[in-house]
């Protein structure tokens, strides 16, 4: 499978801030059945700006460590990206990494204070990029009919693994049915952080479950394999 949103480089983001740490992340994947990672740093203006040159350098060296290790898994390079003011500049600039150097950009919201999702994607695909929105269950604010309109602009939507998991958040895991059930989801990921883990194996099983292998199959690994060039 393939997990297109993690926090596994280690010290460059709240992800993980050891060396062992990332390693023992990569390993939680691995016993997930995921074999292709993309590590997705955060960006976001005043608390995480370290510039992509130095990133792409983290990464490479992260993925000697990895191959040191004997862990049987590839990386790819991509950055969740927080959509503010200041991210515009940046975009313009070139200063943002996009998914595996594709035109397809990760993105995030405010999960809290309404944003107006649509006015961003609008704007982000004008300037020739294809958004991803991460963890779309999170924007408290969000109508889920909106999605819809998300994807007929041509956004694409990712949902976290753990809300497959455990009975905490019906809300949360009810949205999330219901936005598969109406093909609004493109891809199911982990967001691995240090205190949050893979969960692939048992969200792979309840969704192949409910909507069986077909669709498992395109949310985890078809659809990524599909968009990013991930050879
Ligand atoms: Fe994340």
């Amino acid at each position: 499978m393939i997990d297109i949103h993690s926090h596994i480089l280690p010290n460059v983001d709240d992800g993980s801030d050891s060396l062992k740490t990332s390693l023992a992340l990569v390993i939680d994947e691995i016993k997930n059945d995921v074999d292709k990672i993309i590590l997705t740093p955060h960006n976001k203006s005043g608390r995480y700006d370290m510039p992509k040159e130095e990133l792409i350098k983290r990464f490479n060296a992260f993925k000697g460590e990895v191959e040191n290790n004997n862990l049987n898994v590839k990386l790819y390079l991509g950055q969740e990206v927080y959509v503010c003011d200041e991210f515009y500049k940046k975009l313009e600039n070139s200063e943002l990494l996009t998914i595996n150097d594709t035109k397809y950009l990760f993105i995030e919201f405010n999960y809290y204070m309404e944003t107006d999702i649509v006015k961003h994607v609008a704007s982000i695909i004008k300037r020739g990029y294809v958004p991803v929105i991460a963890h779309v269950e999170r924007y408290e604010y969000l109508d889920w009919h909106i999605l819809y309109d998300l994807k007929m602009m041509g956004a694409l939507i990712q949902i976290n693994s753990s809300c497959f998991i455990g009975n905490k958040n019906k809300r949360l895991y009810q949205n999330a049915i219901n936005a598969i059930s109406e093909n609004c989801v493109d891809f199911i990921a982990s967001d691995i952080h240090a205190k949050r883990k893979t969960y692939f194996k048992k969200a792979y099983k309840k969704i192949s479950k409910i909507f069986g292998k077909e669709v498992a199959d395109n949310l985890f690994t078809n659809n990524a394999e599909k968009y990013f060039n991930l050879i």
